[in-house]
């Protein structure tokens, strides 16, 4: 081919439940910016990878239905991006089992993923827990995927999708490139129960605001967050911890340098800033869940962006699995 090598980004969310203000910072948003630059973008719903660890898949297609329309909603331009999810694309599980014929089992054993995996799911220690970084793999290296972003927890998987690749090329000749890690800022949004913990889904709905919460229940959520002893609004992440993470999520949402943010509020009450955080949240998130109501009152809408993705994705996904068919002598 020749020319400027292809940006081909691709990364993958697992459809689990609700997604909150700091997946929207730390992720969706980052990705709305990454598709300008990209020459092909794949976002991709990973509900076979979310099968590892569900212990009662009830929920999982409608689970992968409302990661999809948050993507749209977050800003996703369906013109530069191509939406589409895992296991409609058997491409990959095909990849999967030819690169499981070159992946040792202690590479995967050693996965720190895996160890934490298997403690947090003791009833889950299935095979596709441990082979789940090849299925990874192949989910990045079936588009030839040179730029991944992920948070840091993933980056051993990328790690073991390089040396993956890398042993693909030696023994067969090249086909994939070796994928970069884009990593994502760490989450800078703290529990608004616990401020040193991270926010996540896991500790509990007062924990964490859902990017489809109601007004009243941000209202509520932010009332009862925790807050410092003193009564000065100020940064200050060592002593005040929970007023720093209040006023770190004020700032992401107005754009606002946090000294702008302190300024606004001298003199006033704790009370006083947590109400006008929680309609600035309102304000922020009011786009973002209007577009999302518009999609779910049209489930047909979103299950053709997601056909109309599949068809792009397994455009290409059949392209690299015949040269890889090939390549190894499949016939
Ligand atoms: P998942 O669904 O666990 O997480 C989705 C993305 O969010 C990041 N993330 C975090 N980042 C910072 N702080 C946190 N506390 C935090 N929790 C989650 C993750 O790093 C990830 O970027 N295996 C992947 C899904 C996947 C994938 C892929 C990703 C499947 N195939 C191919 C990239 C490429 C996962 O479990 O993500």
């Amino acid at each position: 081919m020749g020319g400027k090598k292809e940006k081909i980004i691709l990364t993958g969310l697992r459809p689990t439940g609700a997604l909150h203000i700091g997946n929207y910072f730390g992720a969706l948003l980052p990705f709305v910016k990454m598709q300008e630059t990209a020459d092909k973008f794949f976002l991709m719903v990973a509900d076979l990878h979310a099968l590892t660890t569900l212990e009662d898949s009830k929920n999982l297609g409608q689970n992968s239905l409302s990661l999809a329309m948050a993507f749209v909603a977050s800003g996703i331009d369906l013109k530069k991006s191509v939406i589409f999810v895992q296991s409609q694309i058997p491409q990959h599980s095909e990849l999967a089992i030819a690169l499981s014929m070159i992946t040792p089992v202690p590479m995967l054993e050693l996965n720190p993923t895996y160890k934490e995996m298997r403690e947090e799911h003791p009833k889950n220690n299935n095979l596709g827990l441990l082979a789940y970084p090849i299925l990874q793999a192949s989910d990045i290296l079936i588009y030839k995927s040179t730029e991944v972003p992920v948070g840091k927890d993933q980056s051993p998987h990328i790690e073991i999708a390089r040396e993956i690749a890398r042993k693909f090329n030696n023994r067969f000749g090249n086909v994939f490139p070796e994928p970069k890690t884009i990593l994502q800022k760490e989450a800078k949004i703290f529990s608004l129960q616990e401020p040193s913990q991270k926010m996540s889904k896991s500790h509990g709905e007062k924990t964490y605001i859902a990017l489809f919460d109601s007004p009243d229940i941000i209202r509520e959520k932010i009332k009862i967050a925790v807050t410092d002893s003193g009564r000065e609004i100020k940064y200050d992440e060592k002593n005040k911890p929970a007023i720093s993470n209040l006023l770190t999520i004020y700032g992401l949402f107005e754009e606002k340098p946090i000294k702008e943010i302190e300024k606004e509020f001298e003199g006033k009450t704790y009370a006083e800033f947590k109400k006008d955080l929680a309609e600035i949240i309102i304000k922020g998130l009011a786009p973002l869940q209007k577009k999302y109501k518009e999609l779910e009152k049209k489930p047909a809408h979103i299950k053709s962006v997601l056909e109309d993705g599949a068809k792009k994705a397994e455009k290409i996904a059949s392209q690299t699995m015949l040269e890889v068919r090939q390549k190894i002598g499949l016939i």
